[in-house]
């Protein structure tokens, strides 16, 4: 299945609605918070990869945040999906898009139970960052793209 921005009504729908199902919705956020202002930037780098039935199986995004560095956002996989290598397509491609875009270093705000998924793909912890919705403890790590 080739993974790539969404092109379509329909898979901007999926890719907004996998995003509200695993990153919003269990913390009762209401619809429309899984939504960033950035989201229309030309800058910004979208990754979806859509299962043949035509939801998404995993999402995630991609904007420059300094001279040379990106930050990546709202990854999520599927539930019925997770575990399965969806995590790392996703985030190899980009990291291939960040690279490509001559950014050389990624920051990410991983939520806990996350950490070990970036820190298998080569990412370390800089710093605890926030708490998402007052329970979810956040840690900011980073990846030196080479
Ligand atoms: C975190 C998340 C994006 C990871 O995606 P995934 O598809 O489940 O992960 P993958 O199957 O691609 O895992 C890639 C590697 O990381 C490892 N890994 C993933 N989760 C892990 C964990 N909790 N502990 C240890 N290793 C883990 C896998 O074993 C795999 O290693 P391998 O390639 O050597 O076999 C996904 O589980 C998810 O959406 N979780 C809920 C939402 C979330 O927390 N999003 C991140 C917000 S910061």
């Amino acid at each position: 299945m080739p993974i790539g921005s969404p092109q379509t009504p329909p898979e901007w729908d999926a890719y907004y609605h996998l995003r509200y199902t695993v990153l919003r919705q269990p913390w009762q956020q209401p619809p429309g918070s899984e939504r960033a202002p950035d989201d229309a930037a030309p800058t910004t780098t979208h990754a979806l990869l859509l299962a043949p039935e035509g939801y998404a199986l995993g999402v995630g995004r991609l904007h420059p945040s300094g001279p040379g560095q990106g930050q990546l956002r709202f990854m999520a996989v599927h539930p019925a999906w997770q575990g399965r290598g969806v995590g790392r397509q996703v985030l190899e491609y980009l990291e291939a898009a960040a690279w490509q875009q001559g950014l050389t270093e990624l920051l990410l705000h991983a939520r806990q139970a996350a950490v070990p998924f970036y820190a298998r793909l080569g990412y370390t912890v800089v710093a605890p960052s926030h708490t998402l919705f007052g329970s979810i403890p956040h840690f900011l790590m980073r990846k030196e793209l080479t």
